[in-house]
């Protein structure tokens, strides 16, 4: 297994190019099971995730060649409509080939996901827009089964608005007949990328990136290329990465306006952030102020950020609080934290970070995906060694981040155990 080794407090320097989004990549991914034919996916991550959703693919009868960050699919033959135990509860997100499946073929039996490390994550929302949509669903043996003759249209007003749950849906009714009406629907960028690429292939989809999102069904949809966009959640870990080490760095190939919620709260936080001539130039300052999130559906401020700003909170002049409203269980990268000699308090779903002057270098284990990257951000700005174990979290969803950090500077390094 490997590790990270950093020797902290460098101050970043440099340029840094943001990779394809991780988030968007699996759905659309996903999304070429709704077409038999050849697709090209150019700005692919290199991720353990993607690794996953190939799999998945695979044992549904596609063929995939990878070339760097071109990843060709070949859908044609996808005639197995079963997804294994095995490759869900390594993926939740390969769940979404429950409802495509189903659209094309009639039927489809896909393992239920389990819990998660950051909270209990159900599906109870996809099924009930697959149920509305007219699909028969039983449970069986960990396993969900669904058959459907024809998908039709329905109007689906989601409980809570889920990502995912969105993008499953409406991949699903882009191929049942009439119109589907998602409401309350989540609003992230991840799900208009889904969007623009269903209607390339032929959907006719209105309203993704709003909160009521109108498909008309079609009969067919065909197979086409297209460019993954770039990681938003990858973007951000930067900004901070700057931010934490009182750093002045460029970073290219990024969407500054995804990360409005955070880029408002990092200017609060006294964090410089310029995006002129294709670049977002982020300078942190000699003393952040303290500031509070609350995270919140898009547009409110990213969960998936909320490691690393409170990494970043650590540091501040001040108390500030900080409440995950996402997920029950997200808060797993404090006790490490506090390894770093930071002050926080967890109380519910909050917690109090109180900025200390100073983090130091410790041994510390990541526990999940991006509160491995907040301990990377901790060890940045600490004075010694971090070492960070367990970092197979990290290889889910960051592409080379030790890497791309150590050509800005950082003295980072990854070794094996
Ligand atoms: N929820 C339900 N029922 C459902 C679906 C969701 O109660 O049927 C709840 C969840 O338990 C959670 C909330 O709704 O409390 C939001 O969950 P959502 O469905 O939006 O999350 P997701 O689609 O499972 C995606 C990202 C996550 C990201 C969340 C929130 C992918 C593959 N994953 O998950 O990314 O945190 O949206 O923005 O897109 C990560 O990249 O580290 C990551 C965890």
């Amino acid at each position: 297994m490997d590790k990270l080794i950093i020797n902290g407090g460098k101050k970043l320097k440099g340029e840094v190019s943001v990779s394809g989004s991780k988030n968007a990549a699996l759905p659309i991914f996903v999304a070429t099971i709704l077409a038999g034919g050849k697709f090209e996916i150019s700005n692919v991550p290199f991720l353990r995730d993607i690794n996953t959703t190939i799999k998945v693919l695979e044992s549904l009868g596609a063929t995939i060649e990878g070339n760097g960050n071109i990843v060709k699919i070949d859908t044609t033959n996808v005639n197995n409509v079963e997804a294994t135990y095995d490759l869900v509860k390594t993926m939740r997100a390969s769940v979404l080939v429950l409802g495509p499946l189903l659209a094309r073929h009639g039927r489809a039996r896909v393992s239920l996901p389990g819990g998660c490390a950051i909270g209990a994550r159900p599906i109870d929302q996809h099924l009930k827009g697959l149920k509305a949509l007219g699909a028969e669903i039983r449970l069986e043996h960990g396993y969900v089964e669904a058959t459907a003759k024809q998908l039709k249209g329905a109007r689906i007003n989601f409980d809570v608005p889920t990502v995912g749950g969105t993008e499953h849906l409406m991949m699903t009714a882009a191929l049942a007949k009439g119109v589907t009406l998602l409401e309350n629907a989540a609003r992230e960028p991840e799900i208009v990328d889904l969007a623009n690429m269903l209607n390339l292939m032929g959907a006719k989809i209105e309203g993704a990136g709003t909160d009521n999102i109108r498909i008309e069904g079609v009969e067919k949809l065909s197979a086409i290329d297209y460019r993954v966009m770039p990681d938003r959640i990858e973007a951000g870990t930067f900004m901070i990465a700057a931010a934490i080490t009182g750093g002045d760095i460029k970073i290219s190939n990024m969407q500054l306006e995804h990360l409005d919620a955070l880029v408002f709260k990092m200017q609060d936080a006294g964090v410089e952030i310029i995006n002129k001539d294709g670049f977002v130039r982020v300078k942190g300052p000699k003393k952040l102020k303290s500031i509070n999130i609350k995270t919140r559906p898009y547009p409110g401020f990213p969960t998936d950020m909320q490691a690393q700003f409170m990494a970043l909170m650590c540091l501040a002049d001040g108390a500030s609080v900080v409440a995950e409203n996402i997920f029950e269980n997200r808060f797993m990268h404090v006790s490490e934290l506090l390894r770093f000699g930071a002050d926080i308090m967890i109380d519910g779903r909050s917690a109090t970070v109180k900025g200390v002057k100073k983090l130091s270098g410790a041994p510390v284990m990541a526990t999940d995906l991006r509160a491995s990257a907040s301990l990377i951000l901790a060890g940045l700005a600490a004075e010694g060694t971090t070492e960070i174990t367990r970092i197979y979290h990290l290889d889910r969803g960051y592409e080379s981040i030790e890497k791309k950090l150590a050509a800005l500077g950082a003295d980072i390094v990854r070794v094996k155990e």
